[in-house]
């Protein structure tokens, strides 16, 4: 365990009536690194980051993060530990404006959401909630609805929401799914810059975008873990091309 593994996942599964959906998965994120998994429609991708965060309980198996074990530990617990995630499908407060969405996040952070408190004691819930707008070049729809944002924006939003819990570790269901290429490219050059400060788990079916942005790729099928490695060394695993990039040079 040289490298600190921030997150470990031990023999975990995951059942739903007699489908497996996790069956039996071994992995860990390191410390550092920028981690994606990948794999088809259906492989488990998004389960796991339900087993994860507390969401659904696994079948089997254990979850440690930043060496404690937190298998079945419930969702707030787990999120105040320093563990964030985003959902595949967006979900942000739509008739609030991108700082309102921001602040009541970052004033979630400690568990019980007091809109009536004191102004001065959301001075943080502020700070926080005008720094992520800068750093995720918001800052010129901070006072816009949530609703007129374009989807790219909306993507960059809820992953401020995500950050104004202040993770250690932000776990990223498909971020950019949905964009354009020019949007694309701003979102994973966001992400990339993210990166430098906290550690991610990306999902991503975009496979240029994976080997662009990651250090480390986790290749999931069948709700197992089929092959994990830098970028180089899955464009290159024989068995990762058959199963999963489809190794057909005519296509
Ligand atoms: N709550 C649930 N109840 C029953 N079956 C589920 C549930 N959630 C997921 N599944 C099933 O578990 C399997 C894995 O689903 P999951 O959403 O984890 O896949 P994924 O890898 O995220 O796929 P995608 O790339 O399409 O998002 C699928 O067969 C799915 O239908
Ligand atoms: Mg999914």
């Amino acid at each position: 365990m040289s490298p600190t593994q921030i997150l470990e996942i031990e023999d975990i599964e995951k059942h739903f009536g007699g489908l497996a959906a996790l069956d039996g998965v071994n992995a860990h994120v390191e410390s550092g690194k920028l981690t994606a998994i990948i794999g088809a429609n259906g492989a488990g991708k998004t389960t796991l980051f339900n087993v994860i965060t507390g969401i659904l309980p696994p079948s089997a198996g254990r979850v440690k993060f930043l060496g404690q074990d937190i298998t079945n530990k419930p969702v707030h617990e787990i999120s105040k530990l320093g563990l964030a995630r985003t959902l595949q499908i967006k979900s942000v407060f739509n008739g609030m404006t991108v700082r309102e969405n921001l602040w009541i996040a970052a004033q979630s952070r400690d568990g019980v959401f007091k809109p009536f408190q004191r102004a001065s004691a959301s001075s943080r819930a502020n700070q926080v909630a005008d720094q992520l707008c800068e750093e995720l070049g918001l800052t010129q729809f901070a006072n816009q609805e949530a609703a007129n944002l374009s989807y790219g924006d909306i993507a960059l939003l809820e992953i401020g929401i995500a950050l104004a819990t202040e993770p250690k570790l932000l776990l990223l269901d498909e971020p950019i799914c949905g964009m354009g290429p020019a949007e694309t490219e701003q979102t994973v050059e966001k992400i990339r810059n993210l990166a430098k400060r906290i550690d991610i788990v990306i999902i991503e079916h975009d496979i240029e975008v994976v080997f662009e942005v990651s250090d480390e790729v986790i290749v999931m099928a069948q709700g197992k873990v089929l092959a994990r490695g830098t970028p180089a060394e899955i464009s290159t695993n024989a068995e990762v091309r058959t199963a999963y990039l489809g190794d057909d040079d005519d296509a």
